[in-house]
């Protein structure tokens, strides 16, 4: 149901650490909301979130409907609770995040929880953030290398790569409405197709789910190339025809097409993917939103214009200029240059130290 867990990574006497896979301003708005269900105390469509600057609001549509309705009794909430509860007794909280990237994310998260927050992200291979990412092992090598060949077919910076990861899902109708806008749009698409929701997710894809004909056409015309149930996601946004990301914005996507400086356009579905996407748009300014949760309705007309404005315009260039410059700061922050650590390493080798100190065998 939740996209990020909170577990005691290491215990080491009464030392406790928490981990978030999530980013900071995510984990914060998430852990904010169902801590305190500020929804519960106004009826405004605006919301203040308790840990964020007083300035700082949230629409109750970028509030999943599970959390909405939330009043605190659920079994969900209990859990959520009582789990966060008890991390925030920890020492610290590692999340995976940089430090430079997330400003107020950081500020927020260490105002909420009164806790040490140490930014050792991200959290992939080194070399998946190097300019010649190769996957090695045993993923799909023919769907790799369909991808890869079909993008060497398209201009620089004109491919929307689209994948709402590997478990959520969109509706029948906003499925329909994606697939015409692309089309309309004239822009070059590769998508990771899925089922539409209330289908298993493993159930193979059928056509009858796309407009008629749809997945012929633009084959032929070679405008999109259609994968299922898998996609070597950082080969494609490290391809140079790859001009943005259509995702869901769960963290793991954002860090990753952050890192190979390509803009989003958001699409949150559920839990921190919410506040991702808004982070994403208000924060860094890399991402316009296209759709919120798996209710909103729009036409495909909708897509088209979403699409031109990021591909096209004035402010998708602004985007992807600064989408470069996060993708050098997230590089720099794992980079050791002769004595100079970048951020993440400097964190990561002073939480060890501490460690080291605290422990109960240590000499100190
Ligand atoms: C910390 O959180 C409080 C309570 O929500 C808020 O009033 C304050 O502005 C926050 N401080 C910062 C620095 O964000
Ligand atoms: C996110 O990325 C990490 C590191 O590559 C990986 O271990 C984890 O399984 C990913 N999570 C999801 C939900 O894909």
């Amino acid at each position: 149901m939740v996209a990020w867990t909170v577990v005691i990574a290491k215990k080491l006497g009464i030392f406790h650490v928490s981990f978030t896979t999530c980013g900071a301003y995510g984990t914060a708005a998430y852990m904010s909301l169902y801590l305190h269900l500020p929804h519960r105390h106004t009826d405004s469509s605006e919301i203040k979130l308790p840990g964020f600057p007083e300035t700082f609001r949230l629409y109750r549509s970028q509030m999943p409907e599970y959390l909405r309705v939330a009043d605190g009794t659920e079994p969900w909430t209990t859990f959520l609770r009582r789990n966060t509860l008890f991390s925030l007794q920890s020492s610290a909280m590692i999340c995976n995040t940089i430090e430079d990237l997330e400003l107020l994310g950081l500020q927020a998260l260490r105002n909420l929880t009164g806790l040490n927050v140490l930014a050792i992200g991200p959290l992939f291979p080194l070399e998946a953030i190097t300019s010649s990412y190769q996957r090695k092992g045993k993923k799909p090598e023919i769907q790799l290398e369909a991808c890869l060949e079909w993008l060497d077919s398209r201009p620089p910076g004109s491919v929307v790569y689209i994948s709402f990861g590997s478990q959520n899902t969109i509706t029948a109708s906003q499925m329909m409405a994606l697939a015409r806008g692309l089309e309309a749009s004239d822009k070059p698409f590769l998508w990771l197709v899925g089922p539409p929701a209330g289908f298993d997710l493993n159930e193979e894809f059928r056509d009858e789910w796309l407009p008629e004909g749809f997945e012929a056409r633009v084959g032929k015309n070679r405008q999109g190339l259609l994968v299922r149930k898998w996609a070597p996601q950082l080969e494609i946004l490290s391809h140079r025809s790859t001009g943005a990301f259509l995702s869901h914005c769960g963290w793991n996507s954002s860090l990753e097409s952050l890192s190979r400086g390509v803009p989003v356009i958001g699409w949150p579905l559920m839990a921190d993917q919410f506040y991702n996407s808004k982070m994403l748009d208000e924060e860094l300014g890399v991402c316009v939103e296209l759709a919120r949760g798996a209710e909103d309705t729009f036409e495909y007309t909708h897509v088209e214009r979403i699409i031109r404005l990021v591909l096209d315009e004035e402010k998708g260039k602004e985007m992807k200029e600064k989408a470069i410059e996060y993708a050098e700061m997230i590089r720099a922050a794992v980079e050791e240059k002769g004595d100079e650590k970048g951020s993440a390493l400097r964190v990561l080798d002073d939480f060890i130290r501490g460690m080291e100190e605290a422990s109960p065998g240590s000499k100190s």
